[in-house]
Order: structure tokens, then C-alpha cells, then sequence
């Protein structure tokens, strides 16, 4: 089968996209054998493309976010058939889904929604699983007992934060404001439901001064976690909670939320998959209840670019798009 695989030169230091063939592999166990109709780009892509550094490393195929159909299955398949339309983020320690076929758990692939085409399906899965994590299961949110609270989401407009703020409103209650810094990207935010928006670059507690907005009862931080520490710390109100996605490059001192018995929690998509943990298949019931509610019209796609060839060209034009750090929504390659 075609794939298209990373690999860095013998002299350690330039690296390039390939297209590669390699033998389509049997599904085993409870693996799908998924032929795949549409893939979606994330930073992670480009993270893992830069620690690749040594010729010595195999070529790598990338890409955690894609859409298809299932061709075949593993003898201890029991939640899809072939045929069935799916939709799926993958586990890291695996080949990723740029390629024609892919082997992927059946417990972290959720049944697309049916009103969705597999562009727009595939611009779903990775930053949904992110964004339903961190609400529900980190941050802990109650859509219940919790309708009303206020949350505050650090870069509203990327491809997480345009789930995040839908899934923040349409299903936990919540009153969201969202961050943004160009007028493009505020729009995107409100459009996606966002009650309010602030700009992440200029200070944040004193546009919730200014604003006279109420002190956020949860913080999702889904970009520059070092920059905004100070800031989360500050805002967040007492016995809040705050949770972020991206790594940090220093330390920071925790401290600050003690007299406010406010907690710190990271979310990273991958743990479930990356330690087989017991509860994996949640992301396989998550896929789902945000296909339902795809399909009930109350989340929509976050697509905002497609390109029509899955083919080196087309991967490394969306790496860049991304690493520039201006993406509004997914982008998304058809095969
Ligand atoms: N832990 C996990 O499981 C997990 C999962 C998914 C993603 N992530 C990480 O989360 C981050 C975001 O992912 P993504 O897919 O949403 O990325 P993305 O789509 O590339 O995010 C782009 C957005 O980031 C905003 N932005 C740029 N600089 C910012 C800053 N200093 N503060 C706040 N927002 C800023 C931009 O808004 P403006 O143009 O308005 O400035 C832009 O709309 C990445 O670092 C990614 O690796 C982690």
C-alpha cells in the first residue's frame, strides 16, 4: 500500500517527506483493518516529525486523525463489522494514518456520524477525544450539577479549541470565554458559541477586570502553558480547577493555588491508548455520543481546509500551516 513516511538524511540534519509502499498487515485481535478515506493534520505531527533526528531512525508514517472504512477485522472484534464508516484518532505508539490502510483497536474508534462526509469526519476525532477528556473526565465537569459555571479556554479558535468550546456549551452548560487575537479568529470563536472573547497576547486578568467578567471556575489551556501559568493562577477562582494540554519548557511553582485549594491536572489524549488502561474503550463511547450529537445537529465539524490529495506536497504545505500557529479549525487531506 501507499504511505507517506518521514525519514532524516545521513548527515543527522535534513529530514523530508516520502512516499513509501509497505505490505497491507493482517487485523488481529482487536485491531480493524481500516481503509482510509480522509486524514486530519495536528501539531503532534509536526512534534514527532522534530524528534526525529538520526538516519538511523526507520521512516516513519505519521498522522494521528482519520475517517474510513473498515475492510477487516481482528477474531476478538465485537463492536464493528466490515463495512462499517469509522472515525478515530490512533495510538501514537503505532503507524500513524497517513496511508491507504491503517490497523487501529476497535476500543478507540468510534461509528462516524452519519451527516458527515469523511472530510469533515476526520477533522473530528483527535481534538474531540482532547477536548471531551479534559472537560469531563479531567476538569471533571458535571454537565448535571454544573450548568452555569464558567470556564475559560486558552486558544479558542485552534483545532481543540473549536470542539472545546462547542462541547463547553452545547453539553456541559457552561458560560465559555474563549481567547483569540485577530478579529478572524474572535469570529470563528463566537460563531462556535463562545459568550465572550479576550485576546490571549495582552493581559488577561485585566480584561476580566475591565470586562467585569466572574472568575473562571475551570481553565483550559490549549496553547503556550508556560506564558499563561501566571495568568491561569491569578484567574482562577477558589477550589477551581485547571487543566492544560500542552507541555511546559519550565518550571513552575504551584504554590500559587494553594491559598484558593485550586488544582492543576494535564490531559494528554494518547494515556489511554499508550497504557492499554483498563476503562480504553471510553473513547470508543465518546466517538459516539459526539457522533449522536453531530448527527442531532448540536456540535458541528470544525473543517475549515481541505486538500483534495493525500501526497507529500499536501503534508508538508498543512505541517507548515500549523507550525506557523495560526490555524483556525482542522485541515484535513482526502486520500
Ligand atoms: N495533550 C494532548 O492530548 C493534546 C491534544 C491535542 C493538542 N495538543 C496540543 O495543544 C496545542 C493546540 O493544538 P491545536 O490543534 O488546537 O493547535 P492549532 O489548531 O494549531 O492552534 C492554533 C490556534 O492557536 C492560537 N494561539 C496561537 N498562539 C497562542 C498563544 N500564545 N496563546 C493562546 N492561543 C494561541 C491561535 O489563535 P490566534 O490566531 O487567535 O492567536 C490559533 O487559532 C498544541 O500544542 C498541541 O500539540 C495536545
Amino acid at each position: 500500500m501507499k504511505a507517506i513516511a518521514y525519514q532524516v538524511d545521513s548527515d543527522n540534519k535534513t529530514g523530508h517527506f516520502i512516499e513509501v509502499e509497505q505490505q497491507v498487515e493482517k487485523a488481529a485481535g482487536h485491531d480493524l483493518r481500516v481503509k482510509i478515506e480522509a486524514i486530519s493534520v495536528n501539531p503532534v505531527d509536526y512534534k514527532v516529525r522534530q524528534s526525529i533526528i538520526s538516519s538511523q531512525d526507520q521512516p516513519r508514517v505519521l498522522g494521528w486523525d482519520a475517517a474510513g472504512v473498515v475492510e477487516s477485522v481482528g477474531d476478538k472484534v465485537c463492536l464493528f463489522k466490515p463495512g462499517d464508516r469509522v472515525f478515530y484518532a490512533g495510538d501514537i505508539t503505532r503507524s500513524g494514518s497517513n496511508a491507504a490502510y491503517q490497523l487501529v483497536d476497535e476500543r478507540i474508534v468510534g461509528g462516524m456520524p452519519k451527516s458527515l462526509d469523511f472530510a469533515e469526519a476526520a477533522a473530528l476525532p483527535l481534538t474531540s477525544i482532547t477536548a471531551w477528556e479534559a472537560l469531563f473526565d479531567r476538569l471533571k465537569i458535571n454537565p448535571q450539577t454544573d450548568k452555569g459555571k464558567h470556564i475559560l479556554i486558552i486558544g479558542g479558535a485552534g483545532g481543540v479549541g473549536s470542539i472545546a468550546i462547542q462541547l463547553a456549551k452545547q453539553v456541559a452548560g457552561l458560560n465559555v470565554i474563549a481567547t483569540a487575537s485577530r478579529e478572524k479568529s474572535r469570529q470563528w470563536c463566537l460563531c462556535l458559541g463562545a459568550d465572550k472573547v479576550i485576546n490571549h497576547h495582552a493581559d488577561m486578568p485585566e480584561q476580566y477586570k475591565h470586562k467585569e467578567l466572574t472568575m473562571p471556575d475551570y481553565i483550559l489551556c490549549l496553547n503556550d502553558t508556560d506564558a499563561h501559568m501566571h495568568a491561569m493562577m491569578t484567574l482562577i477562582a477558589p477550589q477551581g480547577m485547571i487543566c492544560s494540554v500542552v507541555e511546559t519548557r519550565e518550571s513552575h511553582d504551584l504554590d500559587k493555588l494553594k491559598t484558593k485549594s485550586a488544582g492543576f491536572v494535564w490531559e494528554f489524549m494518547f494515556t489511554r491508548s499508550m497504557y492499554k488502561t483498563a476503562d480504553m474503550i471510553k473513547q470508543h463511547q465518546l466517538l459516539n455520543e459526539l457522533a449522536r450529537l453531530v448527527d442531532a445537529g448540536e456540535i458541528k465539524t470544525t473543517l475549515n481546509k481541505t486538500y483534495k490529495q493525500l501526497s507529500v506536497d499536501n503534508i508538508i504545505a498543512a505541517h507548515k500551516q500549523l507550525e506557523a500557529g495560526s490555524s483556525i479549525g482542522k485541515v484535513v487531506l482526502l486520500k
